[in-house]
């Protein structure tokens, strides 16, 4: 468009985000919108499996995700860690001990994400690895609902270190020190390979890439990274 050429960032920018996400993408769309007033974002907070479905309709610019999908034709970038942790009620006894082998997670129940998310699947595949049985005691949507329901005695969860952000009421919550944990992941932007970039989504990929590669999951400030990485806060 005319507004594109004479370099006036302007349009929509269409996101899908993963459920997960919602902890820190719209804390990084305030500084972005700011930057851009004439960028106007559409920001859709969906699961795994939904936004798969989504991006093999095409209907978005970037997809932000933890577990990128194989054989399809995407670029994918890891912009910012997406550490999972284990979590467990603050009265719990295995909340007192270190280095707790992976293998005494198989005799505790779990609370866990529904069938589709990417956590639920990066979990499943983390027992399968260490051929430790998975007990489900409760399924839930929402990882809100998940910390709450730990934090209420009824099991353990395995979680994106994202949700954690310092809200009160977390104080009933400990991060178990488990062999093994906390697994290292990244949140990635995701793209069709042959969809050509518009203005404003080459615009959000810039920003993520010059704003975002370090920063820590705990912290969605823009800018802080190094110093928060030099004081060891993750
Ligand atoms: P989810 O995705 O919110 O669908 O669980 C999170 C992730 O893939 O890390």
């Amino acid at each position: 468009t005319i507004a594109d050429m004479k370099g006036v960032k302007q349009g929509r920018l269409r996101i899908a985000a993963v459920t997960t996400t919602k902890y820190f993408m719209p804390r990084l769309l305030g500084p972005f919108c700011k930057q851009y007033p004439g960028i106007d974002v559409a920001l859709e907070v969906i699961n795994r499996n939904r936004l798969l479905e989504r991006l093999a309709r095409n209907q978005d610019d970037l997809y932000i995700m933890g577990v990128p999908p194989e054989g399809l034709d995407i670029e994918c970038e890891p912009f910012m860690e997406n550490p999972l942790v284990v979590l467990a009620p603050a009265d719990h006894p295995l909340a007192r001990r270190k280095r707790i082998p992976f293998a005494a997670l198989g005799s505790e129940p779990f609370i866990v994400r529904e069938r589709g998310s990417g956590t639920r699947l990066t979990l499943e595949r983390v027992f399968q690895e260490h051929s430790v049985p998975l007990t489900i005691r409760m399924e839930l949507g929402s990882n809100e609902a998940i910390k709450q329901a730990v934090a209420g005695g009824l099991g353990l969860a395995v979680l994106s270190q994202s949700t954690l952000s310092l809200e009160p009421g977390e104080k009933d919550l400990r991060i178990l020190d488990v062999v093994g944990f906390p697994i290292r992941r990244h949140w990635y932007v995701v793209r069709l390979r042959d969809k050509p970039l518009s203005v404003v989504a080459q615009t959000f990929l810039d920003f993520l890439r010059s704003h975002v590669t370090l920063l820590s999951p705990r912290a969605p400030q823009v800018g802080r990274a190094a110093s928060r990485r030099r004081h060891g806060e993750w």
